[in-house]
């Protein structure tokens, strides 16, 4: 199943989002309200985090099939902040490893009657497949499809991005490292291209480049000086071992001298440039300490964002479902 047709899927007859399985296909509007909204439940460290009953009487599960700690905590917590009831299925507890289907897995959770599933697999568009087998009025969220998706980080991303640097269509952003095996790069590429940022540019070797033409609009830079001079933002990837054959794996210690972001590397970029990373981060292969800790760093934000986006998420997703209930209703009735 392609993005393209989880960008159809995700819309319920009347084009409103009812699921959210990528960021391909939605508007710059509907980007802006759903950073806006989040903006609206963003709390920082130290704050009571906001709290509305949006969700009330609602039950959120969470399913990872993959390895996850900002995610799955950001989803749980958001969806409790909103008033759900949240239950956290992992690869461990799941009758998945005894054999039964995902389907099957979702249909029981249906009866139990869950409405909301956050999903994150390793499997190319199961999201989508989940999405068309589900009941009319639940909802599918990728929480983190294989290499090709992860719509919340996108969103946090460019939220954090907009909160320290303000509207993107004046930045100049890098995103840095294995570009080809990252649904973090692809989600936050396409959120910033229809944000209309002023300069998009994937700095990569060759190998760890994204397959032609993908994310046209994007300048590839096979040069880590001249993929981050004079950027505004430069954001770092982790190496996903866990995607690449045997043939394609990366030497870390390789990698740090010629790819890592260092204090030395950052020198090229604006001295206000903000440094980024989605997480997990390996130390010392992608990026130091030093600038991971540093001053110009705003990893922490990204954190505390996604709790934010997630809340927004939820909040929009469901508003949305009950629209339609409300207007199925009446034409029922
Ligand atoms: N950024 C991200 O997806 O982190 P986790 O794998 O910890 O959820």
């Amino acid at each position: 199943m392609s993005i393209e047709s989880g960008a159809e899927l995700q819309r319920d007859q009347a084009g409103r989002l009812r699921h959210l399985l990528t960021l391909e296909g939605l508007t710059r509007d509907e980007l802006q309200h759903l950073l806006d909204l989040a903006q609206f439940y963003v709390r920082v460290p130290g704050e009571l985090p906001a709290r509305d009953q949006s969700l009330w009487g609602r039950t959120v599960a969470n399913l990872f099939f993959e390895p996850s700690t900002r995610t799955r905590v950001s989803f749980e917590l958001a969806a409790k902040r909103l008033g759900a009831d949240v239950v956290n299925l992992d690869m461990q507890s799941s009758s998945r490893v005894k054999g039964e289907t995902v389907l099957d897995t979702i249909y029981t959770l249906q009866a139990m009657l869950v409405d909301v599933f956050v999903m994150r697999d390793a499997e190319p568009g199961l999201p989508a497949y989940v999405s068309a087998h589900v009941a009319p009025h639940v909802s599918v969220l990728n929480a983190g499809e294989a290499h090709l998706s992860h719509p919340t980080q996108g969103l946090l991303d460019v939220l954090t991005i907009r909160q320290r640097k303000g509207e993107v269509r004046n930045l100049s952003v890098a995103i840095v490292g294995d570009i080809r095996h990252s649904r973090v790069a692809r989600s936050t590429s396409r959120a910033l291209l229809t944000l209309g940022v002023g300069e998009l540019r994937l700095v990569s070797p060759a190998s760890l480049a994204p397959e032609p033409g993908e994310l046209e609009g994007a300048r590839r830079h096979h040069s880590l000086a001249e993929g981050v001079a004079g950027a505004d933002v430069v954001m770092a990837l982790r190496i996903q071992r866990e995607r690449m054959a045997d043939a394609d794996t990366v030497d870390p210690e390789t990698f740090y001298r010629e790819w890592g972001v260092t204090a030395e590397n950052l020198r090229g970029a604006r001295p206000d440039a903000i440094v980024m990373h989605p997480g997990p981060m390996n130390r010392g292969v992608e990026i130091t300490s030093e600038v991971a800790d540093g001053a110009q760093s705003a990893i922490r934000q990204q954190v505390t964002n996604g709790v934010a986006v997630r809340m927004a998420v939820l909040a929009t997703i469901v508003r949305n479902v009950q629209e339609r209930n409300v207007e199925a209703g009446r034409r029922a009735g």
